[in-house]
Parts: structure tokens; C-alpha cells; sequence
């Protein structure tokens, strides 16, 4: 068996190392324009002269949750496309989320400035009642997010393109359920996949649905967001704030506006890191799961887009 890696943004060379103590029995190396065909390969973001040259493979493994970069491609129905599921991916997601709320809710930014400036102040305890969040995507991310935030008894709402259910969760579907779920929601969070249907879908007039002094959490991808539309509306302050980790343009340009705006959490696309031996692992799992001819989890339906 002959697997290929084709990454672009990071070193594949630790991965094939990892891949060839984990699969001894199998060629592995990273892929160069005019190599040999290979059955499986581990993929993130790769061009579509790799697909086109690559045209005997039965597998693409793509080492992140989001496929929206494959699926740009040109790429052969033939091809199974398998993409992580968790390999611990969602207790990172969860603990970002959860410490973005909670930071928000808490009021802890205020906190520290209060004691920088050396001001022992109490803030009137806020009602969590008074704070429902919105999960948008229940995917497995998505969930596991829900999840996290209910332990700490804040009411819960998701929303998801099919319909849900969730124990204690209010879940809304469709484009029937959006209008609801907003105006039911103060704290978004964003973990929607990325497709023709969601691209913009935070904009100015879903943003401006929410419940007042609303805050967006976006931890799936940057073009889920309208920029200037977040902008304008904390600026009138119907918005108090934003935690972002993804962006339009990553890495994000050193002029942007959200860099410095004061009422803007940002972090460098690093919510949920993937986890390359717990990834190795689950792709080689896998592996083995389809040379017996086994269903695997994470199978990818490009018509749908995720
Ligand atoms: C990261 O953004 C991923 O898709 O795993």
C-alpha cells in the first residue's frame, strides 16, 4: 500500500514519519510533482495539480474537521473523501467556547483592567438567564460545544440545517427555524461547515436578530462573516462584542481593523488544533477499517458540502 502526503501551510515530514511507525507495512512519503500513483493520502488544502496527477487514489484524508478547501477541487466521484472526527478536537472547541462566554459574561476583560488600574470593585452579578447562546452547526464540533456550555447552566439553543435532538438544547432547523433561533439567542457561536449556503450567513441582518447587546463567537470559518456588517453593528452598539479565531483573510493583514478594535477578542485560527499523533492513529484506524471493507466515520458528501 503506497500513501502520498500533500499539505500546504505546515511540514508533512513529521507526519510521515508517524505514519510509517504506525503502518510499517506501508509506503510512505510526501508528495512530489510527477511521483507515483498512490491508494491513500493525507491531504490539507493541496492543489488540484495533485488531484489531477493523483488520479488513482481511493482515499483523501483530510487532517482537519473543515473540508471547504477540498471541495474548491475538481475532484473524481470515485474518491472517498474522510475527514477527521474529533480525534481531540472537540474538547479543545468546547474549552475555547466555553472560556469565551464565560469571559464575556463574567465581565473578566473588566475585571483586569479594574485591577491593573489597582480598583477593588464588584460588578452587579449578571443572570445567566438573561445570556441564552446560540450553537449554529451541530456537527460533532458543534455538539460537543452544546454540551459544555450546559454544564454551566446557560440555556442552550442550536441550529442545524436538519432537524436535532438534543436533551435539554432548544434546537430550530432549516431556513423556517433561523428567524426564531436568533431572536431566542445573545451569545452566537459559530461552527457551521463552510458551503454556497453559509458563506456571508452572519450579516447584518441576521447579526441584527439577535437579542440586544449580542455577542458572536466565530470559530468555524472567516467567510461565514460579512466584516464591515460585525463592525458597523457594535459600533451602534446593538453588538457588545466578538471573539474571533477565523478570518477572511489568515493570516489576518496587519491594516485590519479588528486587530486593535476594543471590543474584539481575536485569536490566530487556533481554537481547535489537530492533534497529529491522535490523528495518525484515527487515519490508520481507518485504514484498516476499509481494507476490511468496514464503514468508517467522518465520510465526506460532497453534494451537501461537508
Ligand atoms: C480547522 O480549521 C479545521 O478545519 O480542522
Amino acid at each position: 500500500m503506497k500513501i502520498t502526503l500533500c499539505f500546504t501551510g505546515l511540514s508533512p515530514e513529521p507526519w510521515v514519519q508517524g505514519l510509517r511507525q504506525a503502518l510499517p507495512e506501508a509506503d510512505v512519503s510526501a508528495w512530489q510533482p510527477g511521483a507515483a500513483p498512490a491508494d491513500h493520502a493525507l491531504v490539507w488544502a493541496p492543489p488540484q495539480q495533485f488531484i489531477d496527477e493523483q488520479s488513482q487514489l481511493q482515499t483523501l484524508f483530510n487532517i482537519g474537521a473543515g473540508v471547504d478547501a477540498l471541495l474548491q477541487l475538481q475532484l473524481p466521484a470515485s474518491l472517498k473523501l474522510v475527514r477527521l472526527d474529533d480525534a481531540g478536537m472537540s474538547v479543545q472547541m468546547a474549552e475555547y467556547v466555553c472560556h469565551a462566554v464565560i469571559r464575556h459574561f463574567r465581565e473578566f476583560d473588566a475585571y483586569a483592567a479594574d485591577t491593573q488600574a489597582g480598583r477593588w470593585s464588584f460588578r452587579k452579578p449578571r443572570l445567566r438567564a438573561d445570556f441564552p447562546v446560540g450553537v449554529m452547526g451541530l456537527g460533532v464540533l458543534g455538539e460537543r460545544v452544546a454540551k459544555a456550555l450546559q454544564v454551566f447552566e446557560f440555556p442552550v439553543n442550536g441550529f442545524s440545517r436538519s432537524p436535532k435532538d438534543l436533551p435539554g438544547i432548544r434546537c430550530f432547523s432549516g431556513p423556517e427555524g433561523l428567524g426564531e433561533f436568533l431572536a431566542a439567542t445573545r451569545v452566537l457561536v459559530n461552527r457551521m461547515p463552510l458551503t454556497p449556503d453559509t458563506e456571508d450567513m452572519l450579516n447584518k441582518s441576521t447579526l441584527s436578530q439577535l437579542q440586544p447587546g449580542g455577542y458572536v463567537i466565530n470559530v468555524a470559518r472567516g467567510k461565514h462573516l460579512v466584516e464591515q456588517d460585525l463592525l458597523d453593528l457594535l459600533d451602534q452598539g446593538h453588538l457588545a462584542g466578538a471573539t474571533l479565531d477565523v478570518f477572511r483573510t489568515e493570516p489576518l493583514p496587519a491594516e485590519h481593523a479588528f486587530w486593535k478594535h476594543p471590543k474584539i477578542t481575536l485569536t490566530p485560527h487556533t481554537s481547535a488544533r489537530t492533534l497529529r499523533d491522535d490523528s495518525i492513529a484515527q487515519i490508520v484506524g481507518k485504514i484498516h477499517a476499509l481494507q476490511r471493507g468496514e464503514p468508517v466515520k467522518g465520510i465526506v458528501d460532497a453534494l451537501r458540502g461537508y
